[in-house]
């Protein structure tokens, strides 16, 4: 093989391994030694709040992905506001219905009263996420550690990069796209919205003044009874009408039968790709379980900081 050939490979495979895989600082078993007990007291921290209330699974999992869409999975969303950076991360509008703050607090207290200053904020949230989606029920991935916490956070930056409800398919796609993501992953981790709720301003248009004729209609009349014009805010609904706290399936099976709730979720029917990728996700639960896995594994690697990037937060609402 030719020398400058082989070269290239060399830094191609270097380049892949960097941008893709677990790189030297994000390995397995990253706490082994540090602090064995860290994965596992992540887990009991997760069970116990989803067993005090099956709601929870789900908004640990969107905080995850809220994220790592943002500067990447460095837990800038935990962030409070300060006057070095302004309003965080949390502050942005699609934020502001993330919930389930104080489950991180409690995972990072846990940790940090057998080892303090080892266990990074960012590490805490990948670790909690999938533990959640194992709590009802959905599948297990590794999840590799040893992220650093970012130093900042800005609202203006969530506000950029977290996709609308209201984003029709192509800007959807183009987000997905912009993130590192393929038009397959995003269609298989929008099956996310298998659990947890909605506020009914993210799907009112659907509602008000006419119903959206793709809305199977006595769904509709359902979603109209709870979410009335000039209601209380505070109203959610469920994702997935039948099996909120589930991870199953029926995310897809509800799109097909016109009760997908928000406009992004039924804009996944406005190509023809994502229709067949969605048909299948139906059909093949066991399949679309292992895509999903694949790509929240790689979603909890984004833009990662690691080595001397960023630092292990001692409260993951403040920087140190
Ligand atoms: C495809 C683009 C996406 C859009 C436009 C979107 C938008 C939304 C919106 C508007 C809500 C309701 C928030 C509320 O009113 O309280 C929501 C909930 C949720 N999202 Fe997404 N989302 C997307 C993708 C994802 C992904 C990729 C995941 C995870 C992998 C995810 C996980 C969740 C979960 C679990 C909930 C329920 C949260 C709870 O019950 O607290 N979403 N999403």
């Amino acid at each position: 093989m030719d020398v400058n050939y082989r070269w290239a490979l060399v830094a191609f495979s270097v380049l892949l391994m960097l941008q893709t895989g677990p790189t030297s600082a994000q390995i397995l078993g990253f706490y082994d030694m540090k602090c064995p007990r860290a994965e596992s007291l992540v887990s009991l921290t997760v069970q116990q709040a989803v067993a005090r209330d099956p709601t929870m699974a789900a908004s640990i999992v969107r905080m995850h992905f809220h994220d790592c869409w943002v500067e990447g999975c460095d837990a800038s969303v935990l962030l409070d506001s300060s006057p070095a950076w302004g309003p965080a991360e949390k502050e942005a509008g699609p934020n502001q219905s993330l919930r389930g703050f104080e489950v991180f607090d409690a995972a990072k207290a846990a940790v940090e009263a057998v080892c303090p200053g080892i266990v990074s904020c960012a590490d805490i949230i990948a670790l909690a996420a999938r533990d959640a989606i194992v709590a009802v029920g959905g599948p297990t991935w590794q999840v590799p550690t040893g992220r650093r916490d970012g130093t900042t956070s800005t609202a203006t930056s969530a506000g950029l990069n977290i996709p609308s409800s209201l984003f029709t398919y192509s800007q959807l796609l183009m987000n997905f796209l912009n993130h590192g993501f393929s038009e397959d992953e995003m269609i298989t981790l929008s099956g996310a919205h298998t659990i947890g709720r909605a506020h009914c301003s993210a799907f009112m248009g659907r509602l008000y003044p006419t119903v959206d004729p793709s809305l199977d209609p006595a769904y509709a009349a359902q979603l109209k009874a709870r979410c009335l014009p000039g209601g209380n805010p505070g109203i959610v609904v469920p994702l997935d009408p039948g099996t909120p706290d589930i991870f199953d399936n029926s995310y897809y099976l509800n799109l097909g039968a016109g009760r997908g709730l928000m406009p992004s979720d039924a804009a996944l029917l406005n190509s023809g790709f994502s229709t067949s990728i969605s048909q299948q996700n139906g059909q093949n639960g066991q399949f679309w379980t292992v895509k999903f896995a694949n790509a929240m594994q790689r979603m909890g690697m984004m833009n990662l900081k690691l080595g001397l990037l960023g630092e292990i937060r001692t409260n993951c609402r403040v920087r140190n």
